[in-house]
């Protein structure tokens, strides 16, 4: 199995293939830069993924930043500033340009052996994914911000609101057509988003979650068994608990959900295909 690894961050994707692309021959991974928020840059990135390794069966949208001071607070100020958006630039719309490319790339796709087209979220796992009984698959990275509310966070709460609800509305259409789109959605995690201080708070209240039960949750999704169908679903990774579906808003009665059923039928040939 081959890995294409597309980030901004170039210095870390040099140190990247030199830990792992040991043979020269053989490379393990393939590498480029990209802005997830710009159409035109990942779309090279995703035309040279293909090229390099023929066809692409996995696709996880994960590139992201935390909350910017985007509304400044200048009470003493004449000026009208615009927004920074770049939380939504990278954390919503470079997910939906991801997901977009990998749905295009998963349609044009021969069907597998296994009957199916593609999946997007991951050694002895190797094997699991080569024998689980679908293959196209899109896991995007969101986060507990889809669902609970941080609120110094709003553009990042926005963002990560908005891919849950792009996941449990899209994944469902695409699962008729065989492809899978969930959502991994952890509570805290030790990475280069946050600070040391408030990862030392959050472990001490009990509040980090383990990279190790991130990992789990992405095998739980690629490796077959009973979650291959699962699609348009959001995997919340909580602190203490692990890994559950992150339980849907109910209808409030009969009519709210015949309505849903209604939009179904209404808006379901955007959905079909157009020569
Ligand atoms: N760490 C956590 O506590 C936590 C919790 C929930 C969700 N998440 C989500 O996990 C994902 C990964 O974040 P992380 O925690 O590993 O942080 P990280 O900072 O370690 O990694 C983020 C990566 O995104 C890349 N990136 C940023 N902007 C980019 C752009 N415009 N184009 C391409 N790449 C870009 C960075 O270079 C970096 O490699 C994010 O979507 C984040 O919101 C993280």
């Amino acid at each position: 199995m081959k890995v294409f690894v597309a980030d901004a961050d170039v210095p870390g994707l040099r140190a990247l293939s030199k830990q792992l692309n040991t043979n020269p021959q053989d490379p393990a991974i393939y590498t480029t830069e990209v802005d997830v928020a710009e159409w035109e840059s990942i779309e090279r990135a995703f035309r040279y993924a293909v090229s390099a390794m023929g066809r692409i069966d996995y696709v996880f949208p994960i590139a992201g930043i935390g909350e910017r001071r985007s509304f400044p607070n200048k009470p003493k100020s004449d000026e009208y500033v615009k927004p920074d958006m770049s939380v939504i630039d990278i954390d919503q719309i470079g997910v939906i340009y991801t997901v977009s490319l990998a749905v295009q790339h998963f349609r044009r796709l021969e069907k597998n052996r296994h009957g199916v087209k593609g999946r997007s979220a991951c050694s002895s796992f190797r094997e699991k994914c080569l024998n689980a009984d679908r293959l196209t698959t899109v896991v995007a990275v969101a986060s507990v911000c889809g669902f609970y509310i941080h609120t110094t966070i709003p553009l990042y709460t926005a963002a990560k609101h908005a891919i849950v609800g792009f996941t449990r509305s899209y994944g469902k259409i695409l699962a008729e057509e065989s492809i899978t789109f969930n959502s991994v959605c952890p509570n805290k995690i030790r990475t280069s988003i946050g600070t040391a201080e408030s990862y030392e708070k959050a472990e001490k209240a009990g509040c980090l979650v383990p990279m190790e039960k991130l990992l789990e949750c992405f095998e739980m999704l690629l490796s077959g068994g009973e979650h291959k169908d699962l699609s348009g679903e959001c995997l919340e990774v909580a602190p203490q608990l692990g890994i559950r579906i992150a339980p849907k808003v109910e209808f409030v009665n009969e009519e709210s959900k015949k309505s849903a059923e209604i939009t179904y039928e209404r808006s379901h040939y955007l959905h079909e295909v157009v020569e």
